[in-house]
C-alpha cells in the first residue's frame, strides 16, 4: 500500500514523542512492504513563531494533499496565563479540524492491565473497561459566536447545534457500536440546554434506524460521576464537544494516564490522528515524556486511517510486550516499578522500535 503521511510535531513534547510515532510507522512500512512517505509541516506556537500564524496555509494545503496526519500538541504556557493574547496556538488545531471537516473525534479508552496500580482509582472497578468516546468535534461553543462587550465586562460563546451535525456523528457511533457490544450512552444536558434538548431528539430518532443497539441518555453531571463509579458500563459513548473534551480527560485516569491515549479524528477528508495529551511544557525537552500514546495515535492511523489492522495489532502487541516486560516512563510508574525499568521519552521510543525490528511480541 502506498500511502502519504503529514507530521506536524508542534509544541512542547508534541515533537519528542510525534519522533517515535513516525519511526514506528516507518518500520512497519518496512516490515508489511507498504511505501509510506512523510512530509512535515508547523502548527501552533511553532508555527506562530515562524510565520504569524498558528496554522500557515502551507501546512493546511500539505494537509489537504496528505493521506493521515500524525500530530503531536499545541500550546504553550506564555499564551496559558495571558488571556488577552489575539493569536494563540490551541486556533490552528481547531482551524485544521474546522477546515478538514473532522467532526468525529474518536477516542478509545484502551487498558493495559499491566497499568491497572498506575491509575488511582481501585483495579477491581477498572479491569475490564473498555470504552470508545465519540466525541463531537466541529461545533458547540468551540465554533459559536463569541462576543465581548465593548466595556470588556460581559462575555458570551454561543453554544449552538444543527440537527445535521448531531445526525452525522451519531451515525457513526451507533455503526461502532454494532461492531462492538451494541450498546450507546449519549451523553447531554437536556434537563437545561436548548442545544442538549436537540441533540437527544436527534439521536432518538437516530436511534430507531440502529434498532440492535441498546441506547441509554445521561447527562453529563451523571456521566463524570458514573465513570469513576462503574467504569464497565459504558461502551460507546456519544457526546458533544465540550462535554466530550472533559470527560476523556477523566477517563484517561482509567487507562492510568494521559501518556497512554491516542485519538483519531476522521469526518470529510483525511485523518489526523494525535494523543490525547497536550503540549506539558513543563516537562517538555526533559526527555520525561511518554511517547506510548504517539505510538498507538499510530495504531489508529493503520487501523482506521487504513484499513490495515494486522499491522496496528502488531504495534499495540510490541507496546504491550514493553508494559508487561515491566518498562515505565514516569507517568506510569508506580511503587513497584523496578527503578532501573523506568525510561525516558527517547528510551522507550527505542525499545519498542526495537521490539517491531526483531518481530518481538507479547505473546
Ligand atoms: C483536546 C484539547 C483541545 C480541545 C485544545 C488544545 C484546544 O484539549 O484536543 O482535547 O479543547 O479540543
Ligand atoms: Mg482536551
Amino acid at each position: 500500500m502506498k500511502k502519504h503521511i503529514l507530521v506536524i510535531p508542534g509544541d512542547g513534547i508534541g515533537p519528542e514523542v510525534t519522533t517515535w510515532g513516525k519511526a514506528v510507522l516507518k518500520q512497519i512500512g518496512a516490515s508489511f512492504g507498504h511505501e509510506f512517505s512523510f512530509d512535515e509541516a508547523l502548527m501552533g506556537h511553532a508555527a506562530i513563531e515562524a510565520t504569524g500564524s498558528p496554522l500557515p496555509d502551507e501546512t493546511l494545503d500539505k494537509a489537504r494533499k496528505s493521506d493521515a496526519i500524525l500530530f503531536g500538541a499545541v500550546g504553550h504556557a506564555k499564551y496559558d496565563n495571558d488571556p488577552s493574547a489575539k493569536v494563540r496556538p490551541e486556533q490552528g488545531l481547531l482551524k485544521i479540524r474546522k477546515e478538514l471537516g473532522l467532526y468525529a473525534n474518536l477516542r478509545p479508552i484502551m487498558l493495559f492491565d499491566e497499568l491497572l496500580q498506575a491509575s488511582s482509582i481501585k483495579p477491581e472497578i477498572l479491569q475490564g473497561t473498555d470504552i470508545l468516546f465519540f466525541r463531537e468535534l466541529t461545533g458547540d461553543v468551540y465554533f459559536g459566536e463569541k462576543i465581548r462587550s465593548e466595556d470588556r465586562n460581559t462575555a458570551s460563546d454561543l453554544m449552538i447545534y444543527h440537527r445535521y451535525e448531531v445526525e452525522r456523528i451519531a451515525h457513526k457511533a451507533y455503526q461502532a457500536a454494532q461492531q462492538r457490544s451494541k450498546r450507546l450512552c449519549s451523553v447531554d444536558k437536556a434537563n437545561v440546554l436548548e442545544s442538549s434538548r436537540l441533540w437527544r431528539e436527534t439521536v432518538q430518532e437516530i436511534s430507531k434506524l440502529y434498532p440492535d443497539v441498546q441506547t441509554e441518555h445521561m447527562f453529563i453531571d451523571n456521566a463524570a460521576m458514573q465513570l469513576i463509579k462503574n467504569p464497565k458500563q459504558f461502551d460507546v459513548v456519544l457526546t458533544a464537544n465540550l462535554f466530550g473534551d472533559i470527560l476523556t480527560d477523566e477517563a484517561s485516569q482509567i487507562a492510568g494516564s494521559m501518556g497512554m491515549l491516542a485519538s483519531a479524528s476522521v469526518g470529510e477528508s483525511t485523518g489526523f490522528y494525535e494523543p490525547i495529551h497536550g503540549s506539558a511544557h513543563d516537562i517538555a525537552g526533559q526527555n520525561k515524556a511518554n511517547p506510548l500514546a504517539s505510538i498507538l495515535s499510530v495504531a489508529l492511523i493503520l487501523e482506521i486511517g487504513f484499513g490495515l489492522a494486522e499491522e496496528a495489532k502488531a504495534v499495540v502487541a510490541v507496546v504491550d510486550r514493553a508494559l508487561k516486560e515491566g518498562y515505565r516512563t514516569g507517568d506510569i510508574a508506580d511503587a513497584a516499578t523496578d527503578t532501573n525499568k523506568i525510561l525516558g521519552t527517547a528510551e522507550m521510543g527505542a525499545l519498542v522500535l526495537g521490539y517491531l525490528q526483531n518481530n518481538q511480541t507479547a505473546n
